[in-house]
């Protein structure tokens, strides 16, 4: 088993962290005079630093115990977390499979941590046998696995997953943000065998609460402690909590939703590989597809002329595009422009 404390920076563990009016007296009721809020209003009061009742709400349709929970200022403020706790400056090195979402390398950069970019192969799985000698990479501290992966859409293999979780001495980062919109199993439950693992997830996605800025990790709760003693104190505002609270309350709602974006998906790809234009349609367990066309900037630029814009990843992957699932119109409407496009 990993010891997580030893792979935690020195200054972290050292740290005595800000210790806010409500970190002090944990009640509801009272005349509160601590915290120099302005007695006057609906929303002058500073919010829980810890979102207690969200993360009560979260336990229950996660099956996971609260002290497992953190809640960041969407999944990129974990990312961040990551390095803070995990990585010293200059010395340490993170490492994950591409392409993938921008911001692990942004974070990295960010906190000067040297990245290590191991290429996925030709399906868009991780080459297993090039991660090996990597694993005792001298000072790699963190490696992370995007799956469902932005931009590809597939996920990776399960048994390559725990592989890398089981043979390495560092700190894994699960990535689902979009494993809602998949059928296969989460990683969640690991998180109780393995505890070098750190799993997000995402209000941003299939909740449609992408506003709202609101991400979640699934962690030991020693992981769990060291990213609240670093976290600032107030990282989720009360109207953010409420707004995820509502959105719980409806959990049919954004169950039917999922199940519409995943009808459209299907759909949508039915339609794309009909087209002349597109070369290959990937398979995608998201709320999006890679598409692989022949002149995908001309595409992409000719769709933005008609007010449809799409990612154009011809930059990560030759001549590809990842299109969002929209609605049923917005999905027809790209369809038939994209009849309109000559190549
Ligand atoms: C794989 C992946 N993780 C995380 C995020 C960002 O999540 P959040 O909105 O919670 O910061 C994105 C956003 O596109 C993403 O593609």
């Amino acid at each position: 088993m990993v010891d997580v404390n030893k792979l935690v920076r020195e200054n972290v563990l050292k740290l005595t962290p800000y210790s806010c009016a409500r970190d002090e007296f944990k009640g509801k009721t009272g005349i509160f005079m601590d915290a120099n809020e302005n007695p006057f209003g609906n929303l002058n009061r500073y919010p829980d630093p810890y979102q207690k009742e969200l993360k009560e709400a979260i336990s229950k349709i996660k099956g996971t115990p609260e002290e497992k929970i953190f809640l960041g200022n969407g999944s990129d403020e974990i990312i961040d977390l990551c390095f803070r706790v995990f990585c010293n400056p200059g010395i340490d090195k993170a490492l994950t499979f591409t392409p993938t979402y921008g911001m692990y390398e942004v974070s990295a950069s960010v906190n000067d941590i040297k990245f290590i970019k191991v290429p996925l192969n030709e399906s868009f799985q991780i080459d297993l046998e090039k991660v090996k000698p990597l694993l005792s990479e001298k000072n790699l501290k963190l490696i992370f696995i995007c799956s469902p992966n932005n931009p590809t859409g597939n996920c990776m293999h399960h048994s390559d997953i725990e592989y890398i979780i089981a043979n390495f001495n560092g700190i894994v980062i699960i990535d689902e943000a979009y494993i809602d919109f998949s059928d296969k199993p989460s990683f969640i439950k690991m998180v109780d065998r393995y505890h070098n693992l750190i799993l997000m997830q995402t209000f941003s996605k299939a909740f449609g609460l992408a506003s709202v800025r609101v991400g979640m990790a699934f962690s030991n709760p020693a992981i769990i402690q060291y990213f609240n003693k670093l976290k600032p104190p107030y990282n989720i505002s009360t109207i953010n909590q409420k707004a995820v609270l509502l959105k719980l309350n409806k959990v049919e709602e954004y169950k039917n939703q999922v199940i519409k974006i995943k009808k459209e998906r299907e759909r949508l790809s039915a339609n794309l590989k009909k087209m002349k234009i597109t070369e290959k349609v990937y398979p995608s367990d998201g709320n999006f597809l890679l598409i692989k066309v022949k002149n995908a900037t001309h595409i992409y630029n000719t769709l933005v002329d008609k007010c449809i814009i799409v990612r154009n990843r011809s930059s990560v992957i030759d001549n590809c595009l990842r299109i969002t699932v929209g609605k049923r119109s917005e999905n027809d409407k790209l369809v038939n422009t994209l009849k309109t496009i000559a190549i």
